[in-house]
Protein backbone atom coordinates (compact mmCIF):
# COMPACT_ATOMS: atom_id res chain seq x y z
CA UNK A 1 0.00 0.00 0.00
CA UNK A 2 1.41 3.52 -1.02
CA UNK A 3 1.35 5.59 2.35
CA UNK A 4 1.28 9.36 1.45
CA UNK A 5 2.26 12.24 3.56
CA UNK A 6 1.03 15.72 3.56
CA UNK A 7 2.89 18.09 5.31
CA UNK A 8 2.41 21.37 6.93
CA UNK A 9 3.86 24.17 4.76
CA UNK A 10 6.88 26.08 6.18
CA UNK A 11 7.47 28.72 4.23
CA UNK A 12 6.70 32.25 5.98
CA UNK A 13 3.40 33.09 4.68
CA UNK A 14 2.15 30.18 2.91
CA UNK A 15 -1.10 29.43 4.41
CA UNK A 16 -1.99 27.02 1.42
CA UNK A 17 -1.95 23.16 1.70
CA UNK A 18 -1.34 20.25 -1.23
CA UNK A 19 -4.48 18.08 -0.41
CA UNK A 20 -7.61 19.30 0.87
CA UNK A 21 -10.62 16.20 2.08
CA UNK A 22 -12.06 16.22 -0.94
CA UNK A 23 -8.45 14.74 -2.60
CA UNK A 24 -7.70 13.08 0.41
CA UNK A 25 -11.20 10.56 0.06
CA UNK A 26 -10.25 10.10 -3.43
CA UNK A 27 -7.06 9.00 -2.59
CA UNK A 28 -8.22 6.85 0.69
CA UNK A 29 -10.66 4.95 -1.86
CA UNK A 30 -7.96 4.19 -4.19
CA UNK A 31 -6.18 2.72 -1.57
CA UNK A 32 -3.49 4.87 -0.93
CA UNK A 33 -2.58 5.61 3.19
CA UNK A 34 -2.61 9.13 3.98
CA UNK A 35 -1.16 10.80 6.43
CA UNK A 36 -1.15 14.54 7.04
CA UNK A 37 0.80 16.67 9.34
CA UNK A 38 -1.29 18.03 12.20
CA UNK A 39 -2.00 21.34 11.18
CA UNK A 40 -1.29 21.26 7.52
CA UNK A 41 -4.94 22.90 6.23
CA UNK A 42 -5.83 25.01 9.84
CA UNK A 43 -4.61 28.46 7.91
CA UNK A 44 -6.91 27.84 5.35
CA UNK A 45 -9.75 26.73 7.40
CA UNK A 46 -9.02 22.98 7.00
CA UNK A 47 -9.28 21.39 10.61
CA UNK A 48 -7.13 17.90 11.29
CA UNK A 49 -10.64 16.50 11.78
CA UNK A 50 -12.00 16.96 8.61
CA UNK A 51 -8.85 14.97 7.19
CA UNK A 52 -9.29 12.30 9.81
CA UNK A 53 -12.95 12.46 8.53
CA UNK A 54 -12.39 11.13 4.89
CA UNK A 55 -9.84 8.67 6.51
CA UNK A 56 -6.53 9.81 6.65
CA UNK A 57 -4.14 9.39 9.55
CA UNK A 58 -2.78 12.86 11.62
CA UNK A 59 0.59 12.60 12.54
CA UNK A 60 2.02 14.64 14.80
CA UNK A 61 5.28 16.40 13.81
CA UNK A 62 7.14 16.42 9.95
CA UNK A 63 9.67 13.60 10.63
CA UNK A 64 7.32 11.01 11.69
CA UNK A 65 5.28 11.69 8.65
CA UNK A 66 7.94 11.79 6.15
CA UNK A 67 9.79 8.99 7.55
CA UNK A 68 7.06 6.26 6.59
CA UNK A 69 6.04 7.70 3.20
CA UNK A 70 6.52 6.93 -0.39
CA UNK A 71 5.13 10.01 -1.55
CA UNK A 72 5.44 13.36 -0.14
CA UNK A 73 2.67 16.48 -1.78
CA UNK A 74 3.84 19.58 -1.19
CA UNK A 75 2.60 23.53 -2.42
CA UNK A 76 6.53 25.09 -1.51
CA UNK A 77 9.73 22.87 -1.75
CA UNK A 78 11.49 21.68 1.26
CA UNK A 79 14.44 23.53 3.05
CA UNK A 80 17.68 22.36 1.69
CA UNK A 81 20.17 21.36 4.31
CA UNK A 82 16.99 20.75 6.95
CA UNK A 83 14.92 17.86 8.24
CA UNK A 84 12.54 18.46 5.54
CA UNK A 85 14.95 17.16 2.97
CA UNK A 86 17.08 14.55 5.29
CA UNK A 87 14.05 13.14 6.61
CA UNK A 88 13.04 12.08 3.48
CA UNK A 89 13.73 7.87 3.09
CA UNK A 90 15.71 7.31 0.22
CA UNK A 91 13.31 6.67 -3.50
CA UNK A 92 10.62 9.04 -2.00
CA UNK A 93 8.82 10.73 -4.87
CA UNK A 94 7.86 14.08 -3.79
CA UNK A 95 5.61 15.84 -5.62
CA UNK A 96 5.67 20.05 -5.26
CA UNK A 97 6.03 23.50 -6.64
CA UNK A 98 9.77 23.78 -7.38
CA UNK A 99 11.36 26.25 -10.06
CA UNK A 100 14.28 24.62 -10.25
CA UNK A 101 16.55 27.06 -11.98
CA UNK A 102 15.89 29.27 -9.22
CA UNK A 103 16.66 26.14 -6.88
CA UNK A 104 19.85 24.68 -7.83
CA UNK A 105 21.56 23.57 -4.82
CA UNK A 106 18.11 22.33 -3.24
CA UNK A 107 18.08 19.90 -6.84
CA UNK A 108 21.28 18.59 -6.30
CA UNK A 109 20.48 17.99 -2.46
CA UNK A 110 17.56 16.02 -3.68
CA UNK A 111 19.08 14.03 -6.02
CA UNK A 112 22.13 13.44 -3.80
CA UNK A 113 19.20 12.04 -1.20
CA UNK A 114 17.82 9.79 -3.90
CA UNK A 115 14.73 11.50 -3.34
CA UNK A 116 12.62 11.18 -7.25
CA UNK A 117 11.22 14.55 -7.49
CA UNK A 118 8.41 16.02 -9.70
CA UNK A 119 7.81 19.84 -10.42
CA UNK A 120 4.13 20.78 -10.06
CA UNK A 121 5.06 24.06 -12.19
CA UNK A 122 6.67 22.11 -15.25
CA UNK A 123 3.53 20.42 -16.74
CA UNK A 124 4.05 20.53 -19.81
CA UNK A 125 0.79 23.14 -21.72
CA UNK A 126 -0.96 20.79 -23.90
CA UNK A 127 -4.07 20.30 -23.78
CA UNK A 128 -4.36 16.77 -22.02
CA UNK A 129 -2.15 18.30 -19.21
CA UNK A 130 -4.61 21.24 -18.62
CA UNK A 131 -6.05 19.76 -15.33
CA UNK A 132 -2.50 19.55 -13.59
CA UNK A 133 -1.66 23.20 -14.68
CA UNK A 134 -1.02 24.55 -11.37
CA UNK A 135 0.84 27.79 -12.98
CA UNK A 136 -2.67 28.35 -14.54
CA UNK A 137 -5.24 27.20 -11.00
CA UNK A 138 -2.97 29.55 -8.87
CA UNK A 139 -2.66 32.76 -11.64
CA UNK A 140 -6.07 32.44 -11.34
CA UNK A 141 -6.41 33.17 -8.02
CA UNK A 142 -3.78 35.34 -7.92
CA UNK A 143 -5.18 37.92 -11.04
CA UNK A 144 -8.51 37.93 -8.97
CA UNK A 145 -6.84 38.72 -5.85
CA UNK A 146 -4.74 41.60 -7.17
CA UNK A 147 -7.85 43.15 -7.84
CA UNK A 148 -9.56 43.15 -4.56
CA UNK A 149 -6.35 44.30 -3.16
CA UNK A 150 -5.84 47.34 -5.60
CA UNK A 151 -9.69 47.94 -4.35
CA UNK A 152 -8.89 48.12 -0.62
CA UNK A 153 -6.19 50.37 -1.40
CA UNK A 154 -8.17 52.79 -3.61
CA UNK A 155 -9.62 55.81 -1.81
CA UNK A 156 -12.41 55.44 -4.63
CA UNK A 157 -15.48 53.15 -5.54
CA UNK A 158 -15.07 50.73 -8.54
CA UNK A 159 -18.30 51.04 -9.98
CA UNK A 160 -20.22 53.94 -10.99
CA UNK A 161 -22.97 55.12 -8.54
CA UNK A 162 -25.54 57.72 -8.91
CA UNK A 163 -26.41 58.78 -5.41
CA UNK A 164 -28.51 61.58 -3.52
CA UNK A 165 -25.00 62.96 -3.23
CA UNK A 166 -24.25 63.03 -6.58
CA UNK A 167 -22.76 60.56 -9.84
CA UNK A 168 -18.92 58.70 -8.83
CA UNK A 169 -17.68 57.89 -11.72
CA UNK A 170 -16.35 54.33 -12.47
CA UNK A 171 -12.38 53.34 -11.66
CA UNK A 172 -10.18 53.14 -14.74
CA UNK A 173 -8.10 50.00 -14.40
CA UNK A 174 -5.45 49.38 -16.74
CA UNK A 175 -3.62 45.29 -16.96
CA UNK A 176 -0.55 44.92 -18.76
CA UNK A 177 -0.18 41.21 -19.11
CA UNK A 178 -3.31 39.34 -20.09
CA UNK A 179 -2.39 36.04 -19.75
CA UNK A 180 -4.33 33.64 -17.12
CA UNK A 181 -3.91 35.68 -14.10
CA UNK A 182 -4.08 39.23 -16.10
CA UNK A 183 -7.65 37.67 -17.75
CA UNK A 184 -8.90 36.62 -14.91
CA UNK A 185 -7.74 40.67 -13.01
CA UNK A 186 -9.73 42.16 -16.09
CA UNK A 187 -13.09 39.65 -15.67
CA UNK A 188 -12.50 40.47 -11.60
CA UNK A 189 -12.31 44.40 -12.37
CA UNK A 190 -15.22 44.04 -14.81
CA UNK A 191 -17.54 42.54 -12.25
CA UNK A 192 -16.84 45.23 -9.74
CA UNK A 193 -17.86 47.88 -12.50
CA UNK A 194 -15.07 49.61 -13.41
CA UNK A 195 -13.64 50.41 -17.02
CA UNK A 196 -11.03 48.49 -17.95
CA UNK A 197 -7.77 48.85 -20.58
CA UNK A 198 -5.26 46.01 -21.21
CA UNK A 199 -2.33 44.89 -23.15
CA UNK A 200 0.15 42.17 -24.30
CA UNK A 201 2.65 41.64 -26.70
CA UNK A 202 1.11 38.12 -27.82
CA UNK A 203 -1.49 37.98 -30.87
CA UNK A 204 -4.07 35.57 -29.38
CA UNK A 205 -5.24 38.24 -26.50
CA UNK A 206 -6.89 40.92 -28.26
CA UNK A 207 -10.10 39.15 -28.94
CA UNK A 208 -9.83 37.66 -25.41
CA UNK A 209 -9.16 40.71 -24.10
CA UNK A 210 -12.67 42.49 -25.70
CA UNK A 211 -14.27 39.70 -24.99
CA UNK A 212 -14.58 40.32 -21.42
CA UNK A 213 -15.27 43.93 -22.09
CA UNK A 214 -12.34 45.47 -22.09
CA UNK A 215 -11.06 47.70 -24.12
CA UNK A 216 -7.42 46.08 -26.35
CA UNK A 217 -4.24 48.56 -25.74
CA UNK A 218 -2.28 48.19 -29.15
CA UNK A 219 1.12 48.07 -28.62
CA UNK A 220 1.94 46.26 -31.67
CA UNK A 221 1.48 42.61 -31.72
CA UNK A 222 2.94 39.88 -33.86
CA UNK A 223 2.99 36.52 -33.93
CA UNK A 224 6.86 35.95 -33.79
CA UNK A 225 5.95 37.11 -29.74
CA UNK A 226 4.19 34.11 -29.11
CA UNK A 227 6.49 30.86 -28.17
CA UNK A 228 5.61 27.31 -27.34
CA UNK A 229 2.91 26.44 -25.30
CA UNK A 230 1.46 29.70 -25.57
CA UNK A 231 3.91 31.57 -23.47
CA UNK A 232 5.35 35.17 -25.27
CA UNK A 233 8.76 35.57 -25.48
CA UNK A 234 11.04 38.42 -24.39
CA UNK A 235 10.42 41.69 -26.64
CA UNK A 236 13.61 43.16 -27.75
CA UNK A 237 14.97 46.49 -26.05
CA UNK A 238 13.40 48.58 -29.01
CA UNK A 239 10.01 47.04 -28.53
CA UNK A 240 10.10 47.90 -24.53
CA UNK A 241 10.64 51.25 -25.46
CA UNK A 242 8.40 51.79 -28.05
CA UNK A 243 5.64 50.30 -25.82
CA UNK A 244 6.54 52.16 -23.01
CA UNK A 245 5.91 55.03 -24.74
CA UNK A 246 2.38 53.96 -25.78
CA UNK A 247 1.27 52.84 -22.69
CA UNK A 248 2.47 56.04 -20.69
CA UNK A 249 -0.89 57.89 -21.76
CA UNK A 250 -3.02 54.48 -20.57
CA UNK A 251 -1.08 54.12 -17.22
CA UNK A 252 -1.31 58.11 -16.48
CA UNK A 253 -5.04 58.20 -17.00
CA UNK A 254 -5.76 55.06 -14.60
CA UNK A 255 -6.76 54.72 -11.46
CA UNK A 256 -5.32 51.00 -11.11
CA UNK A 257 -2.46 48.97 -12.97
CA UNK A 258 -1.96 45.38 -12.48
CA UNK A 259 0.82 44.37 -14.32
CA UNK A 260 1.42 40.28 -14.66
CA UNK A 261 3.78 40.62 -17.43
CA UNK A 262 5.89 37.26 -17.56
CA UNK A 263 8.24 35.89 -19.83
CA UNK A 264 9.34 31.94 -18.66
CA UNK A 265 12.65 31.76 -17.24
CA UNK A 266 13.60 35.17 -17.73
CA UNK A 267 13.16 38.05 -15.73
CA UNK A 268 10.03 39.94 -16.06
CA UNK A 269 10.33 43.24 -18.38
CA UNK A 270 9.99 46.64 -16.65
CA UNK A 271 7.10 48.19 -18.07
CA UNK A 272 6.06 50.86 -15.85
CA UNK A 273 9.25 53.21 -15.27
CA UNK A 274 9.34 55.75 -12.12
CA UNK A 275 8.26 58.91 -14.69
CA UNK A 276 5.70 57.23 -15.50
CA UNK A 277 4.38 56.63 -11.52
CA UNK A 278 4.82 60.03 -11.19
CA UNK A 279 2.76 60.97 -13.94
CA UNK A 280 -0.09 58.72 -12.20
CA UNK A 281 -2.52 60.54 -10.02
CA UNK A 282 -1.82 60.12 -5.70
CA UNK A 283 -4.02 58.02 -4.09
CA UNK A 284 -3.58 55.47 -7.32
CA UNK A 285 -2.86 52.26 -6.80
CA UNK A 286 -0.29 49.32 -9.08
CA UNK A 287 -0.11 45.63 -8.41
CA UNK A 288 2.93 44.35 -9.00
CA UNK A 289 2.11 40.43 -9.57
CA UNK A 290 5.35 40.01 -11.37
CA UNK A 291 7.21 41.66 -8.40
CA UNK A 292 8.93 37.77 -7.54
CA UNK A 293 10.70 37.70 -11.00
CA UNK A 294 12.01 41.29 -10.68
CA UNK A 295 8.70 43.05 -11.09
CA UNK A 296 7.16 45.08 -14.14
CA UNK A 297 7.35 48.51 -12.17
CA UNK A 298 10.32 50.39 -11.38
CA UNK A 299 10.52 50.94 -7.59
CA UNK A 300 8.45 48.17 -6.35
CA UNK A 301 9.16 45.65 -3.53
CA UNK A 302 8.49 42.44 -2.81
CA UNK A 303 6.49 41.59 0.16
CA UNK A 304 5.91 45.40 0.61
CA UNK A 305 3.45 48.91 -0.07
CA UNK A 306 5.49 51.32 -0.75
CA UNK A 307 4.33 54.94 -2.04
CA UNK A 308 6.07 56.70 -4.66
CA UNK A 309 4.98 60.17 -5.51
CA UNK A 310 1.92 59.28 -3.91
CA UNK A 311 0.94 56.12 -5.77
CA UNK A 312 1.57 52.67 -3.89
CA UNK A 313 3.09 50.36 -5.05
CA UNK A 314 1.84 46.95 -4.14
CA UNK A 315 4.47 44.08 -4.05
CA UNK A 316 2.44 41.16 -2.50
CA UNK A 317 4.81 38.10 -3.54
CA UNK A 318 2.46 35.28 -2.77
CA UNK A 319 -1.46 36.12 -4.14
CA UNK A 320 -2.77 32.55 -3.70
CA UNK A 321 -1.74 32.49 -0.31
CA UNK A 322 -4.37 35.21 0.45
CA UNK A 323 -7.12 33.26 -0.66
CA UNK A 324 -5.42 29.82 0.64
CA UNK A 325 -8.80 27.75 0.78
CA UNK A 326 -9.89 27.73 -3.04
CA UNK A 327 -6.29 27.99 -4.22
CA UNK A 328 -5.65 24.78 -2.23
CA UNK A 329 -8.75 23.64 -3.65
CA UNK A 330 -7.13 24.07 -7.15
CA UNK A 331 -3.64 23.31 -6.37
CA UNK A 332 -5.15 19.52 -5.03
CA UNK A 333 -7.26 19.25 -7.97
CA UNK A 334 -4.25 19.37 -9.81
CA UNK A 335 -2.54 16.89 -8.10
CA UNK A 336 -4.92 14.61 -8.01
CA UNK A 337 -5.16 14.94 -12.01
CA UNK A 338 -1.46 14.04 -11.37
CA UNK A 339 -1.47 11.19 -9.43
CA UNK A 340 -4.24 9.50 -12.33
CA UNK A 341 -0.73 9.28 -14.16
CA UNK A 342 1.35 7.12 -11.54
CA UNK A 343 -1.09 5.35 -8.95
CA UNK A 344 -2.86 2.26 -10.44
CA UNK A 345 -4.94 0.52 -8.23
CA UNK A 346 -3.18 2.09 -5.29
CA UNK A 347 0.26 1.39 -6.37
CA UNK A 348 2.86 3.77 -7.27
CA UNK A 349 3.47 2.68 -10.81
CA UNK A 350 4.62 5.77 -13.15
CA UNK A 351 4.70 5.36 -16.45
CA UNK A 352 8.03 6.89 -17.26
CA UNK A 353 7.73 7.58 -20.34
CA UNK A 354 4.64 9.68 -20.30
CA UNK A 355 5.43 13.07 -21.95
CA UNK A 356 3.70 14.62 -18.82
CA UNK A 357 5.62 12.93 -16.19
CA UNK A 358 8.74 13.17 -18.35
CA UNK A 359 8.43 16.71 -18.21
CA UNK A 360 7.70 17.17 -14.29
CA UNK A 361 10.47 14.58 -13.33
CA UNK A 362 13.65 16.54 -12.21
CA UNK A 363 15.83 13.68 -10.11
CA UNK A 364 15.69 10.08 -10.35
CA UNK A 365 18.31 7.69 -9.31
CA UNK A 366 20.14 9.88 -7.38
CA UNK A 367 20.40 12.03 -10.83
CA UNK A 368 19.52 15.83 -11.82
CA UNK A 369 17.48 14.71 -14.94
CA UNK A 370 15.95 17.94 -15.41
CA UNK A 371 18.27 19.03 -18.42
CA UNK A 372 18.68 22.83 -17.78
CA UNK A 373 19.24 22.07 -14.21
CA UNK A 374 21.60 19.27 -14.91
CA UNK A 375 23.74 21.90 -17.20
CA UNK A 376 23.61 25.00 -14.58
CA UNK A 377 25.14 22.45 -11.91
CA UNK A 378 27.33 21.23 -14.17
CA UNK A 379 28.44 24.24 -15.48
CA UNK A 380 28.44 26.03 -11.75
CA UNK A 381 30.68 22.66 -10.42
CA UNK A 382 33.02 23.06 -13.89
CA UNK A 383 33.75 26.43 -12.80
CA UNK A 384 34.29 25.89 -9.07
P1 LIG B 1 2.87 34.14 -18.14
O1 LIG B 1 2.45 34.14 -16.71
O2 LIG B 1 4.19 33.58 -18.52
O3 LIG B 1 2.82 35.65 -18.72
C1 LIG B 1 1.73 36.50 -18.45
C2 LIG B 1 1.45 37.35 -19.66
O4 LIG B 1 2.45 38.35 -19.83
C3 LIG B 1 1.39 36.59 -20.99
O5 LIG B 1 0.12 36.76 -21.57
C4 LIG B 1 2.48 37.25 -21.82
O6 LIG B 1 2.17 37.29 -23.20
C5 LIG B 1 2.55 38.62 -21.20
N1 LIG B 1 3.74 39.43 -21.51
C6 LIG B 1 5.04 39.04 -21.58
N2 LIG B 1 5.83 40.09 -21.90
C7 LIG B 1 5.02 41.17 -22.05
C8 LIG B 1 5.22 42.53 -22.38
N3 LIG B 1 6.44 43.03 -22.66
N4 LIG B 1 4.14 43.35 -22.43
C9 LIG B 1 2.89 42.88 -22.19
N5 LIG B 1 2.65 41.60 -21.87
C10 LIG B 1 3.69 40.75 -21.80
O7 LIG B 1 1.79 33.38 -19.03
P2 LIG B 1 0.48 32.60 -18.61
O8 LIG B 1 -0.55 33.55 -18.19
O9 LIG B 1 0.83 31.50 -17.68
O10 LIG B 1 0.05 31.90 -19.99
C11 LIG B 1 0.01 32.58 -21.19
C12 LIG B 1 -0.88 31.81 -22.15
O11 LIG B 1 -0.50 30.44 -22.26
C13 LIG B 1 -2.34 31.74 -21.76
O12 LIG B 1 -3.04 32.92 -21.97
C14 LIG B 1 -2.81 30.60 -22.65
O13 LIG B 1 -3.04 31.08 -23.96
C15 LIG B 1 -1.62 29.68 -22.69
N6 LIG B 1 -1.84 28.52 -21.80
C16 LIG B 1 -1.96 27.27 -22.35
C17 LIG B 1 -2.23 26.17 -21.53
C18 LIG B 1 -2.39 24.80 -22.12
O14 LIG B 1 -2.46 24.68 -23.31
N7 LIG B 1 -2.44 23.75 -21.31
C19 LIG B 1 -2.33 26.30 -20.06
C20 LIG B 1 -2.15 27.65 -19.59
C21 LIG B 1 -1.91 28.69 -20.45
Amino acid sequence: MVVLFVPKESEPGETRVAAVPETVKHLVQAGVQVIVQAGAGTAVGIPDQDFVHVGARIAEDYAQGAGSADMVLRVRPPKEGTPEVNALRPGTMLVTGLQPMLRLPLVKALAEHRVVTLAMDLVPRITRAQNLDVLSSQATAAGYMAVLLAATHLPKFFPLLMTAAGTITPARVFVLGAGVAGLQAIATARRLGATVEANDVRPAVKDQVESLGAKFVDTGINPEMEAKGGYAKEATAEYLQRQREILTKHVTAADVVITTALIPGKKAPILVTDDMVRGMRPGSVIVDLAVEMGGNVEGSVKGAVVTRHGVKLVGEPNLPALLGQDSSRMWARNVQAFLKLVLKNGHLQPDWNDEIVKAMLVTQDGQVVHAGAAQALGAAQGAS
